[in-house]
């Protein structure tokens, strides 16, 4: 199935501001992480059923040094510490995809900047449910 992206400026916001200034996000804008441990965006995601997924963060980090963040999916760790390493530029966007169950319903993922760098900035979560069925299930 097709990806369903979730724009970071339209998510939950603690400890970041969204902003535009620097280009190449989709949407209108991105997430720019405060500049502490602890900021965090989170988006409620919708799958149709429960099953594995494919969540892709689009970020760019202009610097030299990993901006660390958790996964987690419904509260439960899905990536500890993730490095979003730096891309070369604000302006230079790339992905990080993680794999993790979701629920039948409505699920909640959020990216917690883990060092006193903050996250990365964050253009969007892209979330495919259509990738391989998970072990065991036919
Ligand atoms: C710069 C940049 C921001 C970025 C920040 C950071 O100020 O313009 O977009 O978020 O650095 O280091 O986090």
């Amino acid at each position: 199935a097709a990806a369903i992206t979730h724009e970071a400026e339209n998510a939950v916001i603690s400890q970041g501001v969204v902003e535009s200034n620097h280009t190449g996000f989709t949407g209108t804008g991105f997430v720019n992480y405060n500049n502490s441990a602890g900021g965090y965006v989170q988006w409620t995601v919708n799958a149709a059923q429960a099953g594995s997924a494919s969540l892709t963060i689009r970020y760019a980090n202009g610097t030299s040094t990993n901006r660390a963040m958790d996964i987690t999916v419904n509260g439960a760790a899905a990536a500890t510490s993730r490095a979003f390493p730096g891309t070369g530029a604000w302006t230079t966007w790339t992905t990080a995809t993680i794999t993790a169950d979701l629920k039948a319903g409505a699920n909640t993922v959020r990216a917690t900047a883990t060092t006193a760098d903050g996250g990365p900035n964050v253009d969007h979560l892209a979330v495919d449910a259509g990738g391989p069925a998970p072990g065991g299930k036919t």
